[in-house]
């Protein structure tokens, strides 16, 4: 076979190549694309969002209406899971559809979760275990969890995202949702429980007496030797801003350390201290 022959036997293959290599930019460029958008999409709606709670802070400071902390954390969640749960819930990417939200929910329940069966259930079978989950927004972790244990009972202060978490996972047979008050588990069944989660919840609470209440109240529901897990912000509070609905407060390791011996838990272990994700896993005794 000449050379000539041998060039042209790889020509189409060589321009195959070409374009296949053509193709993959373009689809990489598109998703890029459209990744740029939801960013934008992403950050309008917080801009909104600030924005109409700014005017309904300043309406409700000029008409004298002092809504307790309880009301605007529902008011707030109310009007961000009507705006998009999504976007509110998780960001970026997770959020872009239906399925990587729900997907990311999955991804949260291995890590968390089922990588952490020995804490969580000590020996138990899970599928025989009642569990509490506290700020279940959309039911994104809830379907993951339904999946894992015997009996979920989740609740959120937000009676929107309760209604949007009724769509998603409230057909299946071991999930209760309802709506709470903000501070305590006084809608809970009295039956008692065998693990506590809350994720992405308590660093948007803006008062540390908040947290503590629900500290005390899963110490009440759970019993002994059961496990609450839960992550809190853990970095620096921000300089000017007060903590609100969107930024809560933040703990160290100390003040998670004293707050479990003030609520009657053992603080086993903490993890992720000066970050978002401040990991607590307190034990009743
Ligand atoms: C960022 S979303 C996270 C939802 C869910 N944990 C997840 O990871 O998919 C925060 C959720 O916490 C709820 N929430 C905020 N403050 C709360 C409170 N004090 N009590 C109960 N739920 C609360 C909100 O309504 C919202 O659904």
């Amino acid at each position: 076979m000449t050379r000539l022959d041998k060039l042209l036997l790889h020509v189409p293959r060589l321009r195959r190549l070409v374009l296949d290599r053509e193709a993959f930019a373009a689809h990489c460029a598109r998703l890029q694309h459209e990744l740029d958008e939801s960013l934008e999409r992403e950050r309008a709606l917080r801009q909104q969002l600030d924005k109409s709670g700014e005017e309904a802070r300043a309406l409700a400071a000029a008409s004298g209406d002092g809504s307790s902390i309880n009301e605007r954390m529902r008011n707030d969640w109310d009007n961000r899971a009507r705006t998009s749960s999504r976007y509110f819930i998780v960001t970026g990417e997770q959020a872009r559809t239906e399925e990587s939200f729900f997907d990311s929910g999955e991804a949260n329940v291995r890590d968390h979760i089922l990588n952490d069966l020995e804490n969580i259930c000590q020996g138990s079978d899970p599928r025989r275990m009642r569990i509490v989950e506290i700020g279940c927004g959309a039911g994104r972790l809830t379907r993951a969890l339904a999946a894992v244990f015997g009996e979920i009972h989740a609740v959120d202060v937000s009676g929107e995202m309760i209604r949007q978490a009724r769509e998603t996972a409230g057909a299946l047979p071991n999930v209760r949702l309802y709506v709470n008050n903000g501070a305590d588990l006084s809608v809970l069944p009295a039956a008692p429980f065998h693990f506590a989660f809350s994720f992405l919840v308590f660093q948007h609470v803006p008062e540390r007496s908040v947290i503590e209440t629900y500290v005390r109240e899963v110490h009440r529901v759970l019993e002994p030797g059961a496990l609450f897990k839960f992550q809190v912000e853990g970095g620096p509070a921000p300089d000017e801003a007060p903590a609100d609905t969107w930024h809560g407060v933040s703990f160290s390791e100390e003040e998670l350390r004293a707050m479990a011996l003030r609520c009657g838990f053992e603080a086993r272990y903490l993890e992720g201290a000066g970050t978002q994700y401040l990991w607590a896993w307190f034990f009743k005794p």
